[in-house]
């Protein structure tokens, strides 16, 4: 069994013993290897300012994103390549970007242009093209605005990439076609990591390390290393589960294993349900995204996350798996009470099913929160209505994402206060709770028949 991990950067690969859980890959680059140009913030995944690209095998090809370094385990880069703001160019030619960033007044105090950088670098190197706003949504400039950070980049979007760079890239690509992943362990004297590379190996480590912390993209799991101060004893790592990465479609459902990151999510869901594109745009950053799983948002069991509601609506089935045996529930009955969910004692979740659209179903999906990207849910509404009937989901409303079971059978949007008896918080009193979700199921119940597909389709 291998103990070490190794991966690229800087022009060469670097293998590391002995890592531990909470070594995120922003101390490595800034302690180790004096790259101080990536910064630190926030250090829980908000600001972009440790934005580095990240280069990784995904799906047959090779995928580059942008992540947050600061909450980016070391122990999740096995077989994948970094580039951080010393790659892209230098003083005597900078990146066609880091010129656009100069010229058009992007830059005051530069705290934040290496994270800028690397998001906009990531959108050039990418499969997937987003707007402008959209990829820099996940970094923060408190000294320009954002008018000529956009400009720069939608002007540079197609450029080539420097001859300096590009070899670097060459080099990188090829040592991830013939790097290992995952398949190790690495043990300190404080901790233990699992990284299995099958489903196999994983069913047996979970039955034999019950207590062990699943780790997936951990932006979650991140915040409680980086803020919480935890320091997990045994984790075992989803990343590179072969089983939990796959991806497939049938006419009846998608299927998603639960270490496919929401970046790969989003590509596939999107392609039926084309409305829920705002609530996948604003579900974190795209670094959250290219990091954060579906998995891990439901396995968290969180009354907030912004996947549960649609998912339910959708009408999503869960397979839980605990060694060879395998159950599949309902995905709203995963949610047992607040901090409690229907998973046994070395359990985990392997998939989640996902229905195919049906001729004429009507769906809205609808994130309410005080700021449009990156913010927490007040209230997550979505709604789904087809064959097979009405489905109204909430996140935010109670102790588990849940259906409004009332108003589904009434369909009298003033019985919502018959489902939910929501709290107030930091994010909303318990009034605007009910009634934004009153006006929404309204909404919903006077929109035309497709009328929500068309205006997502314009
Ligand atoms: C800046 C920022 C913005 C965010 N914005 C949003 C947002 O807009 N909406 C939103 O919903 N969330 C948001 N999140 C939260 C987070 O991104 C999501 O909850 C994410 O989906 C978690 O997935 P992960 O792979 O990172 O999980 P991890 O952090 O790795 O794990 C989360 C939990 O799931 C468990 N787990 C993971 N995989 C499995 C499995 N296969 N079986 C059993 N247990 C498992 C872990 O043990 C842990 O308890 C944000 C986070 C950050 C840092
Ligand atoms: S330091 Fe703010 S996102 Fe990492
Ligand atoms: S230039 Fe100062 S934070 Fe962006």
């Amino acid at each position: 069994m291998r103990t070490s991990i190794e991966f690229f950067y800087a022009g060469h690969s670097h293998k590391l013993e002995g890592v531990k859980p909470t070594d995120m890959l922003l101390s490595w680059l800034r302690d180790n290897q004096q790259a101080r140009g990536t910064k630190e913030g926030c250090n829980e995944g908000d600001c972009g300012a440790c934005s580095v690209v990240l280069a990784r095998q995904m799906g047959g090809k090779i995928d580059y994103q942008p992540v947050n370094a600061c909450i980016f385990p070391l122990a999740n880069l096995d077989g994948a390549a970094i580039f951080s703001v010393e790659d892209y160019g230098n003083r005597a030619e900078l990146h066609p970007i880091q010129k656009a960033v100069v010229d058009e007044h992007g830059s005051q105090c530069g705290f934040c242009t290496p994270g800028f950088i690397a998001s906009m670098v990531a959108g050039q190197l990418g499969q997937v093209e987003h707007s402008a706003e959209v990829q820099i949504a996940g970094n923060l400039c408190r000294c320009t605005g954002y008018g000529g950070l956009i400009r720069a980049f939608e002007g540079q979007r197609n450029t080539a990439q420097p001859a300096a760079f590009q070899a670097k890239l060459d080099a990188a690509n090829a040592w991830i076609s013939t790097a290992e992943r995952g398949g190790f362990e690495c043990h300190s004297e404080a901790s233990s990591i699992y990284a299995p590379a099958d489903l196999a190996a994983m069913a047996a480590l979970r039955l034999a390390h019950p207590d062990a912390l699943i780790i997936a993209g951990a932006t979650d799991v991140g915040l409680w290393m980086t803020k919480g101060l935890k320091q997990p004893a045994k984790v075992i790592l989803t990343t590179y589960v072969a089983e939990l990465h796959a991806v497939s479609q049938d006419t009846a459902e998608f299927t998603f294993g639960a270490a496919v990151p929401y970046s790969q999510v989003g590509g596939v869901l999107l392609q039926d349900y084309p409305e829920a594109r705002a609530w996948f745009e604003r579900l974190g950053s795209v670094q959250v995204r290219a990091s954060g799983t579906m998995g891990g948002n439901i396995a968290n069991g969180s009354p907030i996350g912004d996947g549960p509601p649609l998912l339910i609506a959708l009408g999503a089935r869960l397979r839980l798996r605990k060694s060879d045996a395998v159950r599949e529930i309902a995905l709203e009955d995963y949610f047992v009470a607040y901090g409690k969910q229907d998973l046994a004692e070395g359990e985990f979740v392997e998939a989640i099913m996902i229905p195919r659209r049906q001729p004429g179903q009507r769906l809205m999906v609808e994130k309410v929160s005080r700021r449009i990207d990156q913010d927490i849910t007040a209230v997550l509404a979505a709604f789904s209505e087809s064959d097979d009937g009405l489905r109204l989901a909430f996140g935010g409303m109670a102790a588990t994402p849940k259906l409004a079971t009332t108003v589904m059978t009434s369909r009298n949007p003033s019985d919502i206060g018959q489902d939910f008896q929501p709290l107030t918080d930091l994010r909303a009193s318990k009034e605007y709770r009910l009634r934004v979700a009153e006006n929404l199921l309204r909404q919903f119940f006077e929109q035309e028949p497709g009328a929500a597909a068309q205006e997502a389709a314009e």
